[in-house]
Parts: C-alpha cells; sequence; structure tokens
C-alpha cells in the first residue's frame, strides 16, 4: 500500500500547484493516476488531510452539483470553502480580474470558477497566482468530464476502445468529453444537428491528443451514431447563457432526443449519462433517464471524489 501510494504521488506530483481550466491540462497518466485516487477516497482507503486550505468559488451561472461537491470536497480534506459570488464582491461592482485575482491570491489556496468565457478563466490563472480549476465555461466542463470517464471506467472495468455517442448540442460538455475520452482511449462521436457541431478547434486539439487508437468525430444522424455505442451520453439543447434560444432549439433539436427507440439500437451493455441537470422530455425521455441503463446518479456523486482527488493534488496533500 505504501509503495502504491508513492507511485500515485510521484505520477501526479508534477500538477502540483497546476491549474485545470482545460481537460488538456492533464495527460492520460496524471488523468489515470487522478482515478485510482478518486477510488482510493470514495472506498474510504484513503483519507487526506489538506490542514484548513481554503478553496474561494466564484460562480457567475447557477450550480448544484458543482458547487456542493467542491464543497463536501473541502470539507472532506479538512479545508474550507468562500464564497466569492460577484454579486457579494467588489466584483459585481466592476473591479478588475486583474486586481482581484492578485488580492484573492493572497488569501485563498485555490480558486474554483463558473463562468462565461474561457478567457476570463484564464485571466484569473495568469494573475492569482493559485490554482485555478475551470467549474464549467462556455468552452468547457473538464470536472464533468473526468467524473464522466470515471463512472465508464468504474461502469465497464475499463476505458480503452469504449464507443462513447454524445447525442445533442456540441457544447462545453462535448467539448471536455472529447479532449478527455481520446486521452484515454475511448472512441468519442458527437452527434449534432447542422450548425450546432462542437468546436472545431477543440476536436483538432482532442485528436492530436488521441492515445491508443482512439477516434474522435462529428455526425449528423443519431441512429447512426448510437450504433455499437456502450455510451449513450446528452446534455441540454440550450446551455446557460442560451435561454432566449430555448424554443428555437428545442424544434431544431427535436431528432437527438435520447429515448428507449434510440436506446434500442446501441450495444446491449449500453449505459445512459447526463451531466444534469436534464429537461425531461427534451433531449432526453422520462423513461430513458429512469431506466436500469440510467447512471447519471452514480455519475453525479463521482464528481465529489474525482475533485477530492484533484484538489489533494493541486493543494499538495499527497
Ligand atoms: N453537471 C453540473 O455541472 O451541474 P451543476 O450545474 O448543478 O453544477
Ligand atoms: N451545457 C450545460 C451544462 C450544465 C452543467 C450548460 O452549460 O448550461
Amino acid at each position: 500500500m505504501a509503495s502504491a501510494s508513492s507511485s500515485l504521488a510521484s505520477k501526479l506530483s508534477s500538477f502540483r500547484k497546476n491549474s485545470f481550466l482545460s481537460s488538456s491540462d492533464l495527460n492520460t497518466d496524471q488523468v489515470l493516476s487522478l482515478f485510482e485516487l478518486a477510488k482510493q477516497l470514495k472506498s474510504g482507503n484513503r483519507r487526506i488531510d489538506l490542514g484548513n486550505r481554503v478553496l474561494g468559488l466564484i460562480f457567475k451561472k447557477a450550480s448544484t452539483r458543482t458547487r456542493v461537491s467542491f464543497q463536501v470536497a473541502m470539507a472532506r480534506l479538512g479545508g474550507q470553502t468562500v464564497d466569492l459570488n460577484p454579486q457579494i464582491t467588489q466584483l459585481g461592482r466592476g473591479e478588475s480580474i486583474k486586481d482581484t485575482a492578485r488580492v484573492l491570491g493572497r488569501y485563498c489556496d485555490a480558486l474554483a470558477i463558473r463562468t462565461f468565457s474561457q478567457q476570463e478563466l484564464e485571466e484569473y490563472a495568469e494573475w492569482s497566482n493559485i490554482p485555478v480549476i475551470n467549474a464549467l465555461t462556455d468552452l468547457e466542463h473538464p470536472c464533468q468530464a473526468l467524473a464522466d470517464y470515471l463512472t465508464i471506467q468504474e461502469k465497464f472495468g475499463r476505458l480503452k476502445g469504449i464507443n462513447l455517442s454524445y447525442i445533442g448540442d456540441g457544447n462545453n460538455v462535448a467539448n471536455s468529453l472529447m479532449i478527455c475520452g481520446a486521452m484515454l482511449g475511448v472512441n468519442v462521436k458527437i452527434c449534432s444537428p447542422r450548425g450546432f457541431e462542437a468546436d472545431s478547434q477543440i476536436l483538432e486539439k482532442a485528436r492530436s491528443l488521441s492515445e491508443f487508437g482512439s477516434k474522435v468525430s462529428i455526425c449528423h444522424d443519431p441512429s447512426k451514431a448510437v450504433k455499437e455505442a456502450q455510451v449513450i451520453y446528452t446534455d441540454v439543447w440550450a446551455s446557460m447563457g442560451q435561454e432566449e434560444e430555448q424554443l428555437r432549439r428545442k424544434e431544431i433539436f427535436e431528432k437527438y432526443k435520447v429515448d428507449q427507440k434510440l436506446i434500442g439500437l446501441a450495444d446491449d451493455e449500453v449505459i445512459i449519462l447526463h451531466c444534469l441537470p436534464a429537461h425531461r422530455g427534451e433531449e432526453i425521455t422520462e423513461e430513458a433517464l429512469e431506466s436500469q441503463r440510467s447512471n447519471v446518479f452514480d455519475q453525479a456523486e463521482n464528481r465529489l471524489h474525482v475533485q477530492q482527488a484533484l484538489l489533494a493534488v493541486q493543494l499538495g496533500g499527497l
């Protein structure tokens, strides 16, 4: 056990004090080691005490899972979180990120930030001098992808060669699934209506990071996309910030609903994932979400374990 722990620590030590802004900030070995640590923490076989470290939470958008899982993760690590929402700080009155980040870097040990632009997140990382974690931007949701692939690894006992078909909007969740999946040897298909495909630069980045012969592709026909899929994944059709497009998107995305018929075309062992919150009756039917195939609550639980592992590494607890 001692030597297994020290080998994990040595694999992850290079990530200590690093920011996690994109799924591409971790390499394959680091992600797999993080999953080992997350499983140890989940099973209770490992305890890590960070001793009163403080994580600042800056959330410009609503959140249940991400916010609470970060709060609970820090509590379990013997640390704390502090709410720094723009409505209650000078950020809401226009204080610059450049100044805010330098001040917060003097008080906090890390920041988890949920905002719109990836560039804003990068600005915090540039000025704060402490690790910054992407808690969702319009471009990526890397903590979500870690929990998703940990869940898949737990269900199938492997990641290499798994076929994941994402049906719906080519959004932040899809982008991080492509990068992280490619690195782990998962074949990722992102199936969206024309005009709503995943980001082309992220697609290229994912392909350049591909390991173990994994393939990442974009397609448009859900029935073809789910053939041989062991994982069907979906997310809302209109993300936070796109509320005014909701009605228009409902019509455009109608064919991209995950229902029992679509699930019936996939592999016999297929599981259903959704990052949640779900819009039942839109991107997924009630029946599909509540079916035996659905693993969405195990997936949500894993947000806690994987983020606890991530914080333990970034804050020097290994
Ligand atoms: N999946 C996810 O990030 O959920 P929240 O928006 O509730 O944090
Ligand atoms: N794509 C969704 C994910 C929510 C967790 C959004 O950005 O709103």
